[in-house]
């Protein structure tokens, strides 16, 4: 199972998102089998390490995101991944039209496809501690339903190894 998740900057919601499904996915019996990655929509922060306060967010967590770096979202990403976990409802429109056809169903919103109430993580960079800090609270809780789920489907056979 191959895993994107996507923001606009790829330097706050969609890296920590990143660091809270490697590090769930690692505590569950998915580890091994998932591969991972995150991306921007945007081309603004190529090749920059994550916002400060998004490393910092995630250290006060135990989740190290630190070494990764921004990369802006490919069309090729519809190939290499088998879902593209979008943060909010403008990052979904901007993936689909990226998509080559028959592949925009690969790109869903993070949190319903999840299962979890509302629709979009609210985007932290105008904010201040705080909005990292939930936009952290509900990463991580979308990232714990997700290994919940995909361990389901992998426990039904849906998924292979
Ligand atoms: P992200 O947050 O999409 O969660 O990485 C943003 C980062 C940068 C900007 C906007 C949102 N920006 O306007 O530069």
């Amino acid at each position: 199972m191959r895993l994107l998740v996507v923001c606009l900057g790829n330097i706050c919601r969609s890296p920590m998102g990143e660091g809270a499904l490697r590090r769930r996915i690692a505590q569950s019996p998915l580890t091994g089998r998932v591969e991972l990655d995150s991306a921007g929509t945007s081309d603004w922060h190529i090749g920059r390490a994550p916002d400060p306060r998004a490393i910092a967010c995630a250290r006060g967590h135990g989740v190290d995101i630190g070494g990764l770096k921004a990369r802006q979202l490919l069309r090729e990403d519809f190939d290499r991944f088998d879902l593209i976990l979008c943060a909010d409802q403008g990052n979904l429109e901007d993936a689909r039209a990226l998509a080559p056809a028959g592949a925009a169903h690969k790109a869903v919103l993070w949190l319903p496809w999840a299962g979890m109430p509302g629709e979009a993580v609210p985007d932290p960079y105008y904010g201040d501690g705080r909005d990292f800090e939930h936009s952290w609270a509900l990463v991580d809780a979308a990232a714990q339903a997700t290994v919940r789920r995909l361990s389901a489907a992998a426990d039904s056979g849906i998924i292979g190894p």
